[in-house]
């Protein structure tokens, strides 16, 4: 018959040093997951109206919120376009620049095209587009 060594303090304060290792990790590995795996932080097929839509002319943009994602809308003539304000980058936020037709990012000076295509800058991808539907004079934006 075996008999059970009872614990040392030696194995209590490994088996304390691991538990909060492991917290340690976890708390920094849900933020790095939560960024690389942006579908998960959209959210579904909510459908968000364009405030001020009638009143933006050629050139203009806004910022609204879709879901929890910051996105931008630029209205030119053929009618209104939408990326996320997202970064692919680092996910800082990016700017409309209406002289130059283009989106900066003030981050690591990254520019997208008017498409949202990288002209320039460390991002591995282009702006997330959104879908723009026009209803009369309102304008509902959502994730494509
Ligand atoms: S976060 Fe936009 S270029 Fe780095």
């Amino acid at each position: 018959m075996q008999t059970q060594r009872p614990p040392t303090r030696r194995t209590f304060l490994d088996g304390i040093i691991g538990f909060c290792s492991s917290i340690a990790g976890a708390a920094m590995a849900l933020p790095a997951i939560a960024y690389l795996w942006p579908a998960a932080r959209a959210s579904g097929a909510e459908s968000v109206e364009l405030p001020g839509a009638k009143d933006m002319t050629p050139g203009q943009s806004a910022m609204i919120r879709v879901g929890s994602e910051a996105v931008v809308v630029v209205r030119d003539r053929n009618g209104f376009k939408a990326f996320s304000a997202v970064c692919t980058h680092l996910g800082c936020l990016v700017k409309w620049d209406a002289g130059g037709k283009r989106f900066l990012c003030p981050c690591h000076a990254a520019v997208f095209d008017e498409n949202g295509h990288v002209v320039s800058g460390p991002p591995p991808s282009p702006l997330v587009k959104y879908v723009t539907k026009q209803v009369g004079d309102a304008v509902f934006v959502s994730a494509a």
